[in-house]
């Protein structure tokens, strides 16, 4: 039971999926992570800001209390989520503040705007060609925008050793696709949270 509702975070729908929503948006140590790598990208209030992979949609809400003259756009592949996080961030997709896509990268990266800033939080790993969709992420921001890649491995037994191998991974990808001044943070969660920041 656990693997299937675990399974479920790569591209949550249907009963197990709201289970794998509910605990996006409820687990404490979700939030903290969401919260902390929002915090680390230095959102100004004009700020165009996406997030990849936006689950219910924590991450957008914070974001959004930043950019308060800008937008927000949270992209996700699953329905379910899109969703989710519309009704949790329903006032402010009304004030035209936050807007969600249910799509991919290229969903966003179609629409031709310039982002200052883009996160993307344990959702990189279940990309088959994540430099591809770098690559993309890199055109579509503004010169000088930041990128935070956070990753934190939820499988069972997981180290900060393997978190920290996620982040080279991470950092490595982020060189090949044209990213610079590159720096690592963590956080001291169970395992460790890491997130890799780029310039693009
Ligand atoms: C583990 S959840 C993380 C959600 C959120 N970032 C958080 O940390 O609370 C991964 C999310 O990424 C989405 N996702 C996975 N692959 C995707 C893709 N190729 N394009 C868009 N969304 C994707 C899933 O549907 C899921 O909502």
């Amino acid at each position: 039971m656990r693997d299937l509702v675990v399974r479920q975070f790569e591209h949550p729908s249907g009963f197990l999926g709201r289970m794998a929503g509910w605990i996006m948006a409820h687990r404490e140590s979700n939030l903290r992570r969401n919260e902390w790598a929002v915090s680390l990208l230095d959102i100004e209030p004009r700020h165009l800001v996406l997030e990849l992979g936006c689950g219910p949609g924590i991450a957008i809400e914070q974001a959004a209390k930043l950019a308060t003259e800008g937008r927000v756009v949270g992209v996700d592949h699953s329905e379910l989520m899109v969703r989710a996080a519309s009704k949790r961030n329903a006032r402010a997709v009304q004030q035209g503040r936050v807007e969600l896509l249910h799509g991919t990268a290229r969903t966003a990266a179609e629409r031709g705007e310039r982002f200052d800033r883009v996160l993307a939080l344990n959702v990189l790993q279940f990309f088959d060609a994540p430099q591809e969709t770098l690559r993309l992420l890199r055109r579509s921001m503004t010169p000088g925008g930041v990128i935070a890649i956070a990753f934190q491995p939820r499988n069972e037994g997981a180290t900060d050793a393997d978190a920290r191998r996620g982040a080279e991974r991470n950092g490595a990808l982020l060189t090949e696709a044209g990213f610079e001044d590159l720096r690592t943070e963590t956080l001291d969660l169970e395992p460790m949270v890491t997130c890799v920041l780029g310039r693009a």
